[in-house]
């Protein structure tokens, strides 16, 4: 997995000399141990279930949130949750740095690092986001690449834990388009010893270079990292359904080919009946409602869809705060 083992190679630059999470960045689950990966995770709880305690933990501290795709949810959380944690941000938005063509990445880095104590990046490819990582010394965050969106994947599992104590007795399925949310959670479900399997048309898999370090990973952690082509096999007895936009940003030309290729993938009534009585349903959102989902299963009690997106707010601040106190 070239790009996460360079992101790695780099933070342990970054980590030389230092404490714990403190300077590192997180641009894939990768970059965090399965430990590291578990004490974001408490923290998470304690940071929802006691949000004044934290209220002063970033005083002073500033972000820099540089978004070259749309966002509702990774915009809110990060703006809002430096602001809870005593710190503030600003947004750079293509209007404003134009990456990689007003100004080179690198440049961007050597400017940046002089003037905020944090990145987080929403960007193509993820070569971009490893590479403002490598040249700022100061952390860099991942809030999706074409490649990885590792700040869902931890408030997702953090939700799932909400409903589910052991996240090693469960079967996570994800069903639809092998991509950047895939990945994610495929890293994690490996990481903390999760059934995953992945369903998704053969021409559509999660690339390889992933599911091949996710089953290293699972091999150590006695999880289990399975694809399969068959949408019913991959929601039989599954305790979480979890699917994606069958388009994601930048793929907008392919959208019309991808509702054709997708169609017997959609989360509806009858695939989730193969699923557990109890099964939890997951999106990471923006959902396409009638495409990959049908209202009747994203609006079902069994939909933990918006408590996802709450949970980042709660992720994301025990990372910023991990990566960037004193
Ligand atoms: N799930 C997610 O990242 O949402 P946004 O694209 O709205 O940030
Ligand atoms: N896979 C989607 C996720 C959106 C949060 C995309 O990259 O567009």
């Amino acid at each position: 997995m070239k790009n996460a083992t360079k992101s790695k190679d780099k933070s342990a630059k970054k980590r030389a000399g230092k404490k714990g999470l403190r300077g590192r960045d997180y641009l894939s689950v990768d970059d965090l141990s399965t430990a590291e990966i578990k004490r974001i995770l408490e923290l998470t709880a304690d940071i929802k279930a006691r949000p004044k305690k934290y209220r002063r933990s970033l005083e002073g501290k500033m972000m820099a949130l540089i978004f070259e795709k749309p966002s509702l949810r990774t915009r809110t959380t990060f703006t809002v949750g430096i602001k809870q944690l005593g710190g503030d941000s600003i947004l750079l938005t293509p209007a404003d740095i134009n990456l990689g063509k007003r100004e080179s990445v690198y440049d961007v880095a050597k400017n940046l690092e002089r003037m905020v104590d944090g990145i987080m990046i929403r960007t193509f490819g993820h070569d971009i986001c490893a590479s403002l990582a490598d040249h700022a010394c100061i952390p860099v965050i991942n809030g999706l690449t074409d490649l990885e969106h590792p700040c869902q994947a931890m408030a997702d599992v953090f939700t799932v834990l909400e409903h589910r104590k052991n996240l090693k007795k469960l079967k996570l399925s994800y069903i639809g388009d092998g991509n950047n949310v895939t990945h994610s959670l495929m890293l994690i479900a490996a990481k903390l010893g999760t059934t995953m399997v992945v369903g998704t048309p053969e021409g559509y898999k999660p690339v390889q270079s992933i599911m091949d370090r996710a089953c290293a990973i699972a091999e150590e952690t006695g999880a289990k990292i399975l694809w399969t082509a068959d949408p019913v096999e991959a929601a039989r007895e599954a305790d979480v359904i979890y699917t994606d936009t069958w388009t994601s940003m930048g793929q907008e030309a392919e959208a019309a080919e991808r509702r054709k290729i997708f169609a017997a993938y959609q989360v509806n009534a009858a695939l989730f009946s193969h699923a557990h009585e109890r099964a939890l349903f997951m999106h990471c959102l923006p959902a396409h409602r009638g495409e990959e989902v049908t209202d009747e299963i994203i609006d079902s009690p069994q939909s933990v869809v918006f408590q996802e997106a709450e949970n980042r707010l709660h992720a994301q601040k025990a990372i910023m705060l991990e990566l960037l106190r004193e």
